[in-house]
């Protein structure tokens, strides 16, 4: 049976793809994981939803030797999706080497090991945050890429350049790097969502942490922007339709549907939403108030940002599913079953 290998798969946005790969395609799934943020009951999670256990190496893929020897013995593997990499902005401020290691190292072993086991089909999890602050709007994937604005997004930056120069360099490898916007929300059924190990700074989960109690009230980074209610402006995207795209980008490459070897598509439903936006739709779908204040600016965030996503809609055949209602309800199905859980 053809194998198929996430990296990352006990993540975020890892778990909610082999949830769509497991109900929507038959190829073998195999997660490479060492659980740095995340933890093993994520595969429990996706078997309550699925029905279906999913294999998990525990390595850490910056180790090449232990990665060889295991992608050794995975039979007839035909694609890599590669999610796992650190993903805190303000962490990689703090911490840039950390992040220059381990995103790079690991992306750099992946890509090896698909020149070894000439394994041909390879997915990047890139970012929004590869475009820095844009001066035009929205953002199509040939906008040109201001200067990073954190560790973080430059290891996106040189990602996106080490994979297409790769691909450059042999032409039995096809990839497709995915730039997504903001992913919020959860698996609709509640069971599965965002739970990273370090204390949340994007705003669904603080707003979700924030309601249920666990962590202070919001503070809104501004409220004087130049936007129609003075707070900052992003694309949120629902986490199952990030998913859903994987899956139809996976195909886009195993049906050589791709006309280069390498392909580029922003992730984001195209619409632009604010952060007040963001809590009157929370207050709605969670029938509660949330408790929040404005605070200052947040430095170096972008004021307005989103997405042009025709060319993923026209290439892979993809359409957004879930409405911003959709993304808090779905969120806060998640933090109210964590809580019950306990
Ligand atoms: P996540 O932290 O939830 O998942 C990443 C997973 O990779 C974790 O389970 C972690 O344990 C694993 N991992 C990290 N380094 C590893 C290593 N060296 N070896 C083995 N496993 C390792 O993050 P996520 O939100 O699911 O993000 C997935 C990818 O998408 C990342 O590359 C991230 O940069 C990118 N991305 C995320 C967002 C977002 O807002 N969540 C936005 C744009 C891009
Ligand atoms: C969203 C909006 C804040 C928290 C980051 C990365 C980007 C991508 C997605 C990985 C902003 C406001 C937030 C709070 C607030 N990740 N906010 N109070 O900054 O758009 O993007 O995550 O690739 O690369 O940069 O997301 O969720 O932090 O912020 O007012 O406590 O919410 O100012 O306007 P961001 P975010």
């Amino acid at each position: 049976m053809e194998t198929i290998i996430v990296t990352g798969g006990a993540g975020y946005i890892g778990s909610h793809t082999i949830i769509e790969l497991l109900q929507n395609t038959s190829y073998h799934i195999i997660s490479i994981d060492n659980f740095s943020n995340s933890t093993k009951e994520t595969f429990n999670r996706i078997e309550i939803i699925t029905g279906k256990q999913v294999e998990n190496l525990d390595i850490d893929i910056c180790n090449l030797q232990e990665l060889e020897l295991a992608i050794k013995q995975i039979k007839n593997p035909i694609g890599i999706i590669h999610f796992a990499a650190y993903k805190s902005v303000g962490d990689s401020v703090l911490n840039p080497l950390a992040y220059y290691h381990n995103n790079i190292t690991s992306l750099v072993n992946i890509l090896s090991v698909c020149k070894t086991f000439h394994i041909p089909q390879f997915i990047f999890s890139s970012s929004c945050s590869v475009y820095g602050n844009v001066s035009e709007l929205p953002v199509t994937e040939n906008t040109a890429f201001s200067i990073a604005e954190s560790p973080y997004a430059h290891t996106k930056q040189i990602g996106e350049d080490i994979v297409s120069n790769f691909a450059k360099s042999e032409s039995f490898f096809n990839n497709v790097l995915l730039r997504y916007f903001n992913p919020v929300g959860a698996h609709q059924s509640g069971l599965n969502g965002e739970l990273s190990k370090d204390k949340p700074s994007n705003l669904v989960p603080f707003i979700t942490q924030s309601a249920i109690g666990i962590l202070p009230p919001l503070t809104v980074f501004g409220d004087d922007y130049d936007t129609r209610d003075g707070s900052c402006i992003r694309d949120y995207i629902h986490v199952s339709d990030i998913a859903d795209a994987h899956v139809k980008a996976l195909n886009y490459l195993i049906e050589k549907k791709n006309s280069q070897q390498t392909s580029i598509f922003n992730l984001g439903t195209g619409n632009g939403v604010s952060v007040f936006e963001c809590i009157h739709s929370f207050e709605k779908v969670s029938h509660q108030k949330l408790n929040y204040h404005i605070g200052k600016r947040r430095p170096g965030d972008v004021i307005n940002i989103y997405a042009n996503n025709t060319l993923a809609k026209s290439q892979l055949n993809w359409q957004p599913k879930y409405n911003l209602d959709d993304m808090m309800l779905s969120a806060w199905k998640w933090e109210l079953n964590l809580k019950n859980n306990k």
